[in-house]
């Protein structure tokens, strides 16, 4: 299961890598302006200093959401750097700019993923990832890890190869249930990946090892 870090700071995302498990970066829109950056020059140097600092893919995502204007910036963020992968939504005019770019040989990630069917296409016209919103739907009542046991039938049925890449992520059990589940990657805040690290028990386990060794060696 690859690991993702959903954020644009800069400073989280080194954590996550110098810890040495971190496979590669998610971003939107509302991530970059929660760091403060703004303005196209500002964002673009922002992608290029995450993919220096990172490695592995970086999902960038487009703003336009005509099938002109999101190859237009595709294009573009593409180009920014080898790790790019271009971040489009799941509309109509996304999975024509999906299948545009996965015929160039450009990596995509369709977003804002809620259901199978959105799922199915995504797969169909060539995405290299996609984003079910497992925490978006646990808000709304509605059950987030069965859309991804879904979508891995479905696309073991196929054989297809998008890779489901499970977003929203809000807390540790997410993390471990969606392995449970056998999705290919998952995004999430590094609180929710250090917390795979936590256990009482090699805490007081490492106390007691530490003061018996202080003991027999004073
Ligand atoms: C996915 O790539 C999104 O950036 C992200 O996972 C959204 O998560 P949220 O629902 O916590 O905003």
């Amino acid at each position: 299961m690859k690991f993702f870090i959903d954020t644009a700071n800069l400073a989280q995302i080194k954590e996550a890598q110098d810890l040495g498990i971190l496979d590669g970066v998610t971003t939107n829109p509302s991530l970059m302006a929660k760091e403060g950056i703004t303005g196209q020059e500002n964002i673009i140097n922002h992608y290029k200093k995450i993919c220096e600092v990172v490695d592995g893919d970086v999902s960038a995502e487009v703003i336009g959401t005509t099938y002109e204007e999101m190859i237009k910036e595709g294009e573009v963020l593409a180009a920014l750097h080898d790790q790019i992968v271009v971040k489009v939504p799941m509309i109509k005019d996304g999975i024509k700019a999906i299948k545009y770019f996965s015929d160039k040989g450009i990596k995509t990630n369709c977003t804002l993923v809620f259901s199978v069917g959105q799922a199915l296409l995504a797969a169909k016209a060539g995405a290299t990832y996609v984003s079910p919103f497992i925490g978006r739907l646990d808000d709304v009542s509605s059950d987030g890890l069965n859309l991804i046991h879904e979508i891995r039938t479905i696309y073991d049925n196929y054989n297809f190869d998008t890779e489901i890449l499970a977003a929203s992520v809000r807390h540790t059990m997410h993390i471990i249930d969606c392995a449970k589940i056998g999705a290919d990657v998952m995004t999430g805040p590094l609180s929710a990946i250090e917390g795979l690290l936590k256990h009482p028990l090699t805490d007081i386990g490492l106390e007691k090892f530490l003061a018996d060794y202080k003991k027999g060696n004073a």
